[in-house]
């Protein structure tokens, strides 16, 4: 992918969402006074603001916008412009009801908040074309237009609606897809229950029914609504490029957020300039930081590797979830400038000034209700001077160690119903892994199943339910060549169509791994199992066991009660030039974490646990040199060997031997050399 960046931006991007609109005149110099003060070089504007830019049916106002837009560029403010079609008007639904969308329980939503859109609506379609249009047309070459922001976080909070024109529009999807109904009836098994359909106009959307669904046509109802969401930006954004060349077009993505699973940000990444990400904390016990590092190395390999944005993030608590903590201080410093290691070109907020009404007047921003004398505004101005400080940092490449297998298409249909047991969660195994990587320090790429994976030592494939033949291909051919893969149970087991493959399972594993499986036998609720190995080392699981039987593999670890005691419960098998492992069994991340510190020998990779827990220690590196970003999550100051000297840039001090970074803290240092 290109490297493409805002127009007109020379450091890191420091800012957010700025919704000028939402106050009086007036107040619009103090933003952008203050902007400057806390270090703000670009802004969000506009991405709600159709009701405003269009109050009546074809009556524009576009002088507010024309004002702010040009008090930001006399401010040096550079302006991310949205397409404000995330919302259209009210007098627009009143004109066309049936652009509000449907639920598969038939239900018409209401206008009165936001992202209520029927992607195949005609009138919706083209009245965000007309809107889009007529924003390029006047906004296309302001001086001010670093980028343009289409919608907003495509999937969220519908994704996807059940209405007739759906219906009509999913007909025209099978057609193009399939060429006709034979082809549908074979790829979703409607000899099953008697579902067979004598003709396309006799299908519809997986509406709800009286029990389970076909699965196939729920999985590809999927598909064609993330493919009919991605007409509508890919139309924005053709619009776009058309009338205001030369400027990058983005949407903001939520690529790791399991609220935002609806959307196959493989092939989204491929459509759009700037791949940019939204990504807030989920406060569920777990240790956010480890999510964080996830969300954003994943961003970073939807955009091919290449340097991405952090579009949004809180300075504090959001207001949406059960229980919205406030961040620790030195938190949001330690959050944004991780998502920078890891491959943003930036750290950018929802929101600039927190709003005093609507729903999100709760959520912290940049400015707080509280004004400048606050913890939150003294930090953010703090952010604003260290981000400018990595301005040389823009445009490097984070270094990988190893590869995680990703495919949004597998976790859509793994969570269709009726599976072997309802713990299992492929979701759950993907954070599993990634944790047991992360505490081993390595750092990691997400890599698509069927793709080229020969520069990764070690590949882990942590519960990838849906794979085609050519991804099982792809695999032999990878460990065959010298590669090392560690695949978790429930992986291979069904095809594009999810479709159990011919033979035993894992069907698109099976010579990878040498070894069938027999049988599953998930385990009851609370039910734990043991597991012995080399040299008597014990390991514990739970959620599910198996019947492995080998054919070609080792075993390593053996069930020692359980339902399949005495057989293979994690195994190796060689072949070619590489090996590939098999968990065949729910292992905590201590369980991964030791199997994997084994599958690394074999990757020839060393894992660094040298280096402290919960220290992250990641490497970017390109023309402007190679960066070293030590962040500190714990409670105890720690060093950090450092391979050459070189200058921390926050502090702008020497670094040499062991670089000490105090509790909480972060240090950025520029290697020599
Ligand atoms: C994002 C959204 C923003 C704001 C934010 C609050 O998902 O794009 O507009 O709502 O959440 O956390």
């Amino acid at each position: 992918m290109p490297e493409i960046t805002p127009r007109g931006l020379t450091g890191l991007a420091f800012g957010g969402d700025y919704n000028p609109e939402q106050w009086p005149e007036a107040v619009w110099e103090e933003d952008v006074r203050l902007m400057r003060e806390a270090g703000v070089t670009l802004v969000s504007v506009g991405i709600f603001s159709w009701a405003l830019l269009e109050p009546a049916p074809g009556a524009h106002d576009f002088g507010w916008l024309d004002r702010s837009l040009d008090l930001l560029h006399d401010a040096g403010i550079r302006v991310d412009l949205g397409t404000p079609t995330v919302v259209p008007p009210a007098w627009f639904y009143r004109a066309h009801p049936d652009a509000l969308p449907v639920t598969a329980e038939g239900v018409r939503l209401a206008f009165g908040s936001r992202g209520a859109i029927c992607h195949s609506n005609p009138a919706y379609r083209a009245a965000a074309a007309d809107i889009t249009t007529r924003l390029a047309e006047r906004y296309g070459d302001h001086p001010a237009l670093a980028m343009w922001h289409v919608h907003n976080e495509y999937g969220v909070p519908v994704s996807a609606c059940y209405c007739d024109t759906c219906a009509a529009h999913f007909r025209r999807w099978l057609e193009r897809t399939y060429g006709g109904v034979d082809a549908v009836n074979e790829a979703w098994g409607t000899a099953f229950w008697g579902q067979r359909y004598a003709s396309l106009d006799e299908i519809d959307p997986p509406r709800a029914t009286p029990t389970v669904g076909n699965p196939a046509q729920a999985l590809d109802y999927r598909r064609f609504a993330d493919a009919t969401m991605r007409e509508n930006f890919t139309a924005e954004r053709d619009i776009l490029h058309r009338l205001s060349p030369g400027v990058p077009v983005t949407t903001n993505f939520m690529t790791a957020l399991s609220q935002c699973d609806s959307v196959d940000y493989w092939a989204w990444g491929r459509e759009v300039d700037l791949v940019t990400n939204d990504h807030y904390l989920i406060t569920d016990g777990r240790r956010t930081h480890v999510n964080l590092a996830m969300a954003a190395d994943l961003t970073r390999s939807v955009a091919g590797g290449a340097p991405w944005l952090l579009l949004e993030h809180s300075t504090s608590g959001v207001n949406w979830q059960p229980r919205n903590p406030a961040k620790a201080p030195g938190q949001m410093a330690r959050n944004s400038l991780a998502h920078v290691a890891r491959g943003s070109d930036g750290a950018m907020f929802f929101q600039w000034r927190q709003s005093r009404r609507g729903a999100e007047k709760f959520h912290s921003a940049m400015l707080p209700h509280g004004g400048t004398e606050t913890r939150v505004f003294r930090e953010v101005t703090e952010l604003g001077a260290a981000v400018q400080s990595l301005a040389s940092v823009r445009g490097t490449r984070t270094e990988a160690d190893a590869a995680v297998l990703w495919d949004w298409q597998s976790w859509w249909a793994q969570n269709l119903d009726w599976r072997p047991s309802q713990d299992h969660d492929a979701r759950e195994r993907a954070d599993a892994f990634y944790e047991a990587l992360y505490d081993h320090h390595l750092t990691v790429d997400f890599a698509r199943p069927e793709g080229d994976l020969s520069r990764y030592p070690l590949v882990v494939v942590p519960a990838l339910y849906l794979m085609t033949e050519a991804a099982g291909d792809s695999l032999r051919r990878y460990a065959e060549g010298g590669g090392t893969l560690v695949v978790s149970y429930f992986s291979g087991i069904v095809d594009e169509h999810d479709a159990v493959h011919e033979g035993p399972y894992p069907g698109a594993l099976r010579d990878v791994l040498g070894l069938t499986v027999e049988e599953f036998s998930p385990l009851l609720e609370g039910e734990r199992v043991r597991l012995t190995g080399p040299g008597g080392a014990e390991l514990q699981a739970d959620v599910w066991t198996e019947f492995v039987v080998p054919r070609g593999a080792e075993t390593v670890w053996t069930y020692a009660d359980g339902p399949a005691a005495g057989r293979p419960a994690v195994t190796r098998h060689r072949l070619g030039e590489g090996t590939a492992w098999y968990v065949s069994t729910r292992l905590g991340t201590d369980g991964l974490a030791t199997v994997l510190a084994r599958a690394a020998e074999d990757a020839g990779i060393s894992p660094r646990d040298d280096l402290p827990h919960d220290v992250e220690v990641v490497r970017r590196s390109g023309d402007s040199g190679r960066f070293l970003f030590a962040i500190n999550h714990s409670g105890a100051d720690a060093k950090v060997p450092l391979e050459t000297p070189g200058t921390e840039l926050l502090t702008g001090e020497r670094a040499a031997g062991r670089l000490a970074v105090p509790a909480g803290a972060v240090r950025v240092v520029r290697l020599d050399g």
